[in-house]
């Protein structure tokens, strides 16, 4: 069995005509919906989704100019009008800055330097409860010389260690080297600001260059079986078209592909399992992979120029009088005492005893479908829930787990997303896309969804990820319809501990992005978040792809208020 990674000649002669007559059919598509893509763009990059880098309209309009090669032309399904259009919408919404054309050549020198860079609180006052704050962050290269162009990717955080009280921030990037983090000032007393360059703009520029052309830096296999004949193929949702027969797995509900070479012996039913085949390396050049050092530009924290502390002080009537209204932050929430306080109008319950959970979830079914970070949540309500029994004992970290507890009715599941997952062998019948198991629920009152998807799209171009959660906000959708009391929760990407590798594959650049685009695409609907992000951004503890028990708590709880609301709207612990 050959494996063949790198894309043949004749492959990419074939990606130029589909790219041409792509163009074609974008001129045509064009003129028709013109104008209801402007008024649709327009609203869409006005309603602030992510909040964390704004994007320009006019940069944006000019982005859209630039033609994609679409993913996998010889294997996707071709996509309707209107979805190629949303498509267009939410790439044009995640538009990142590129750093000037030429820079791919530079030296490292003249790369962002967290070290050489600082941040400056700016409109020094006297700070109070539900005012602003708002930093200024100069970015500088190694040399010490003022960056000119944006792109950088940065996080920060506002917090007092003494109240273990933590917000998220929202950068704004000015595109000369400049930055804004604003905050929402939530409580009093001294607080002090973080920032963080997760990464430079070069960096970025590699990132998304990896994202769009080298979809094959995690790749898959499947064991086929029959009797005691075995063979290991290679398996993706793409592979070149002229290397060897392929074997088409692709789902039939959802139009999800999935190929893997076929058997040199057997046939294609006699997939047994699918398993991640591993990482290809050397996916970077040598200068490129400066742009990923631990400790120098992955991660590094940018010191203030003067002091990185404030005090602010209990609202008064005469500085509410004095306020203007601020520029409005998309804060969902922030820690204060290690508790999660959501803002919007939603009213936390903090759930500390068992018996506050199983009385909520008293003749409730709850099924999670997701990643890993999903499964953290079936875990933490398993282990606190006394009554609980786990009544399918699977080791494998994939799962599916079933919970149940009879005296009190309460059924939990969890599943495993379908591929790509990168995961220890997994048996093919336990292969399950979110769409097709939400198609199977009734649904109604009793009965919450929740959703984790994202860590395992991170190696694809976006589209697939779009593509993925176009499929289940479908479902999610029919679910609604036949049953509108169900309790759909969705939980967002959540910012990870990163080194060069992890960098690589699972940067945080992607898991933005993809942060982005699910709020994108399931707003509106009858549906709620918990927004992983911030609450991890906000958090003391360090960055973690499966973010420690006190997170997870504070986000199982969240998804408790919404499935039990406390109609006192008081915030209260039980
Ligand atoms: C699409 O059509 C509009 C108006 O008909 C035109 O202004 C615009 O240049 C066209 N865009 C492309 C990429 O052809
Ligand atoms: C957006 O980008 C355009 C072109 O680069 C620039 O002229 C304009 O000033 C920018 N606007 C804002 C608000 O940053
Ligand atoms: C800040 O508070 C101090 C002490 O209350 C007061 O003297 C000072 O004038 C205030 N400054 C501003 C800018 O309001
Ligand atoms: C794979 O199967 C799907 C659905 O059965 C079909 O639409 C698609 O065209 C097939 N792919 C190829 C390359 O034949
Ligand atoms: C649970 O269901 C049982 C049987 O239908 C019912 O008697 C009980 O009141 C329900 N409890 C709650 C909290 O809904």
């Amino acid at each position: 069995m050959k494996i063949s990674i790198t894309m043949s000649l004749n492959f990419w002669k074939y990606i130029l005509i589909i790219l041409s007559l792509y163009g074609l059919i974008f001129l045509l598509i064009n003129i028709t919906l013109w104008k209801s893509w402007k008024n649709h763009l327009v609203s869409a990059l006005y309603k602030d989704q992510n909040g964390i880098q704004s994007s320009n309209l006019s940069e944006t309009h000019q982005a859209f100019h630039h033609k994609r090669t679409p993913y996998c032309p010889h294997l996707a399904q071709p996509l309707s009008p209107e979805e190629e259009l949303e498509e267009r919408n939410l790439l044009d919404l995640i538009a990142w800055p590129k750093p000037p054309s030429g820079s791919e050549s530079l030296y490292l020198s003249q790369t962002s330097d967290p070290v050489h860079s600082r941040f400056t609180i700016v409109n020094d006052k006297n700070w109070s409860v539900g005012d602003q704050l708002e930093v200024q962050v100069q970015l500088r290269d190694f040399k010490g010389r003022p960056k000119r162009y944006g792109g950088d990717l940065l996080l920060a955080r506002l917090h007092s260690p003494q109240y273990r009280a933590g917000v998220a921030g929202q950068v704004l990037d000015l595109k000369n080297g400049i930055y804004y983090a604003r905050f929402s000032l939530l409580w009093e007393g001294s607080a002090q600001v973080d920032v963080v360059m997760v990464h430079s703009s070069e960096a970025v520029a590699v990132l998304q260059r990896l994202r769009e052309k080298r979809f094959d830096r995690v790749y898959f296999s499947s064991i086929f079986g029959q009797g005691n004949h075995f063979e290991k193929t290679i398996c993706n949702m793409c592979l070149p078209p002229d290397q060897e027969p392929l074997c088409n797995f692709t789902d039939h509900r959802t139009g999800e592909p999935w190929y893997c070479y076929k058997p040199k012996m057997l046939s294609c039913d006699a997939r047994n399992n699918h398993a991640m085949g591993g990482y290809t390396k050397d996916i970077i050049t040598k200068e490129e992979a400066l742009l990923f050092q631990s400790g120098k530009n992955i991660k590094v924290a940018i010191r203030a120029s003067s002091t990185d502390n404030i005090n602010v002080l209990a609202l008064t009537k005469e500085a509410a009088s004095r306020r203007r209204e601020p520029v409005k932050l998309a804060t969902s929430g922030y820690y204060y005492q290690d508790l999660w306080r959501p803002l919007g109008g939603i009213s936390m319950r903090h759930f500390d005893k068992a018996f506050a959970i199983t009385l909520c979830l008293n003749n409730k079914s709850v099924y999670m479908y997701g990643d890993s970070t999903m499964r953290q949540w079936f875990e933490y309500l398993h282990s606190v829930l006394p009554d609980l029994r786990q009544v399918t004992l699977n080791p494998k970290p994939v799962g599916p787990f079933m919970a149940v507890d009879s005296k009190h009715n309460i059924l939990l599941k969890y599943r495993f997303h379908g591929p790509p997952i990168r995961i220890t062998p997994v048996m093919t019948s336990e292969l399950r896309y979110i769409a097709n198991e939400l198609d199977g629920l009734t649904g109604g009152p009793d009965t919450v969804v929740a959703l984790s998807v994202w860590a395992h799209f991170s190696t694809f171009p976006v589209e697939v990820y779009i593509n993925r959660l176009r499929q289940i906000r479908k479902a999610v959708v029919r679910l609604l319809d036949r049953a509108p009391g169900t309790v759909v929760v969705i939980r967002t990407p959540n910012p990870q501990a990163l080194e060069r590798d992890v960098s690589l594959y699972n940067s945080d650049w992607f898991s933005l992005q993809q942060d982005t685009v699910l709020r994108a695409m399931f707003e509106g609907l009858n549906v709620r978040f918990v927004d992983a992000w911030q609450m991890v951004v906000a958090h003391h503890k360090p960055h973690n792809v499966h973010p420690p028990r006190a997170i997870v708590k504070n986000m199982v709880d969240m998804m408790l208020s919404y499935i039990c609301p406390d109609l006192t709207g008081n915030q209260s612990r039980q």
